[in-house]
């Protein structure tokens, strides 16, 4: 087959590109057939080690093994063409140190076909991020709210709503950028610290209940389908149990492109002063 008729998948580099253009749509899948159904709405599926929780039932990500994630991202891979598929590696698979991290995230992206990982951690994983992009795997970081820390953090309420907050927050965005990350998640952030990281790094940030501003936004798949018993507040459901998943993802992916999502309701204002809110949010949201 020429070049010109092969289905090319986005590549991380196509996304890290995008920093400052149109908005980066991304959601979650765990198996082919709901990935089949997204793929051509989105431009990269995270399987996220959210999985463990949505589809097995575990309380937190913390258990979620290497194995788990291989098989989910398999069964991803196969059942899309043409977006980035990124992989979550779960709690324990990378933290230990660099060379245990490539060893790892090589036999993900051999065994499952993938484009890229996805850790958690800021600027105590710059060293890790630079060990795996330099040896080639492209690392997408995972900074604010990250769930994989629940034991040391004791809960998921949102980051950063207290000014006192934001210098370590913004010295991990750039530490993670600076050590080569190819797009960072910023999850549960207060929505002016969001948008204040996206203008001082030179890579896409992904919103998750985070701002408008963002180069992107992402969900988890099953929480916008109103499949999910509780959702945060930063989740719109674009659909009820039994109403279309095409419609909801491409309503989803309208929104996030005319940055009409998230609107104020779905992000964290500042406690000190409540509704402070960057102009584009509260334009959007009122
Ligand atoms: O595991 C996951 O689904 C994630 C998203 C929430 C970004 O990391």
């Amino acid at each position: 087959m020429s070049d010109e008729f092969a289905v090319k998948r986005v590549t991380a580099p196509d996304i890290a590109k995008r920093k400052g253009g149109a908005p980066i749509v991304a959601l979650t899948a765990y198996h082919a057939h709901t990935a089949r159904i997204i793929d051509p709405y989105v431009d990269f599926l995270l399987v996220g080690d959210s999985l463990g929780m949505v589809m097995h039932g575990y309380e937190t990500t913390v258990p979620v093994p290497l194995e788990l994630m291989i098989m989910h991202a398999q069964a991803v891979v196969r059942g899309s063409t043409r977006a980035l598929v990124v992989v979550d590696m779960p709690f324990g698979s990378y933290e230990e140190n660099p060379s245990i991290a490539f060893r790892n995230a090589a036999r993900v992206l051999k065994e499952t076909g993938c484009g890229a990982i996805k850790l958690e951690g800021g600027a105590h994983m710059a060293d890790t991020i630079r060990y795996l992009t330099e040896r080639g795997i492209p690392v997408m970081s995972h900074i604010g709210m990250t769930p994989q820390a629940i034991n040391t953090i004791g809960s998921f309420k949102p980051r950063g709503r207290f000014r006192s907050e934001w210098a370590a927050f913004e010295e991990d965005a750039r530490a993670v950028a600076e050590a080569g990350a190819f797009a960072v998640v910023l999850e549960a952030l207060a929505e002016l610290l969001a948008a204040r990281i996206t203008k001082q790094i030179a890579i896409p940030t992904i919103g998750i209940g985070a701002s408008a501003e963002c180069d992107g936004q992402i969900l988890v798949l099953e929480d916008m389908l109103g499949l999910s018993p509780r959702v945060p507040k930063f989740v719109k459901e674009y659909a009820q149990i039994g109403a279309g998943i095409e419609a909801a993802v491409k309503a989803f992916a309208g929104e996030v492109r005319t940055r009409a999502f998230p609107s104020a309701e779905y992000t964290y204002p500042m406690c000190e002063d409540a509704p402070e809110v960057t102009k584009k949010t509260k334009m959007i949201g009122s």
